[in-house]
């Protein structure tokens, strides 16, 4: 299904999907278990870095498995959308739709307004002749996007929004307001110490709420979001990793952003970290496996857990599919 009354409804009950980005099969069934468990909607999303690892036609096959393989752990109607994260140009966005995604990003945002304006706007007039949905930024993240931006990242400027919304005719919007990519989204200095926690500072919610007034009830996304927790970097600095300083977003502010118009939360670090974490941890306490599936269980049972846990305490999109 594409996103379109799944964010309305997300908008309107004051909760977030989550979009989970795969690129393994462990990722999958770990996203499709912990969806059917919560009843919660679902993103699983594809970054261009995914299909270059496990092939574009693996990964849209997994998501096809992914509905079937929710209706036989007993969930009737599952609300999985296949989407296209970052797409850079209108040929891979075009590829993803004419190989059934159901959602695409366009992401313009390191481009000029104009641009990015026409860019967006004819992958939007393409994908909705097969009812795609299609995302768009406006506003510059730290981390990936540096690959293909200025270095330095800016706010998304609210008096944009409208003209650009309007222009586009996407049907949600990116936004940048102080989250950013990977696992080191802020430096030491840049936080506070509080209770012996390196504390980041806050998201500019004044920015998120300035948006909100000009574009009522438009579904807003949330890139880099997520939260780094500190029980995974430290299981894997236990165990032989050597991840310093990794700080993300607080949870509670992701809570407080999930009651606003944001109804797309993505997250793909915090999978990592909990993928990562457990396979360190298994191997070093048994040093003699050497059938993956032997570390790659507790693997797919730790990000399960971190995905459970985002529905529940953090997003909110638990006990909400439509039919249940
Ligand atoms: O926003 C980017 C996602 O985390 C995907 O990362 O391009 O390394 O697959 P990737
Ligand atoms: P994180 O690196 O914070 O998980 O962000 C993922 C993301 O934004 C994918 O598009
Ligand atoms: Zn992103």
């Amino acid at each position: 299904m594409n996103t379109r009354e799944m964010f309305k409804r997300a908008v309107a009950g004051g909760y977030a999907i989550p979009a989970f980005n795969f690129n393994t099969m462990e990722q999958m069934q770990a996203i499709v278990m912990a969806a059917v468990e919560t009843k919660s909607p679902v993103i699983m999303q594809v970054s261009k870095g995914a299909r270059n690892y496990a092939n574009g036609t693996i990964l849209r096959n997994l998501a096809k498995g992914a509905v079937e393989y929710a209706k036989e752990l007993g969930c009737e109607h599952p609300e999985i959308v296949l989407h296209l994260d970052h797409g850079d140009t209108f040929e891979l966005c075009k590829d993803c739709i004419d190989n059934g995604f159901s959602s695409v990003m366009i992401d313009g945002s390191s481009l000029p307004y104009e641009e990015n304006i026409a860019l967006a706007k004819k992958v939007v007039d393409y994908a909705h002749q097969f009812d795609v949905t299609v995302e768009a930024e406006l506003g510059v993240l730290a981390g990936v996007e540096d690959e293909v931006a200025a270095a330095e990242s800016h706010y998304t400027k609210p008096e944009e929004v409208i003209d650009f919304s309007t222009r586009t005719g996407c049907d949600s919007l990116a936004i940048s307001i102080g989250t950013s990519h990977g696992a080191h989204k802020f430096t030491p200095e840049q936080c506070t110490l509080v209770n012996g926690v390196l504390v980041p500072p806050p998201l500019a919610f004044d920015i998120l709420h300035e948006i909100e007034k000009k574009l009522p009830g438009f579904p807003i996304v949330l890139h880099g979001s997520s939260s780094v927790p500190m029980e995974e970097v430290n299981t894997i600095n236990k165990y032989g990793g050597h991840l310093e300083a990794a700080i993300g977003i607080p949870e509670e502010q992701l809570r407080e952003a999930s009651k606003s118009a944001v109804c797309k939360i993505n997250i793909d670090s915090d999978s990592r970290l909990a993928m990562t974490a457990a396979i360190r941890k298994h191997l070093a306490e048994h040093p003699g496996d050497f059938d993956p599936r032997q570390y790659l269980k507790p693997a797919r049972e730790n990000m399960k857990k971190m995905y459970i846990h985002k529905i529940v305490n953090v997003l909110g999109s638990d006990g909400k599919l439509a039919q249940q």
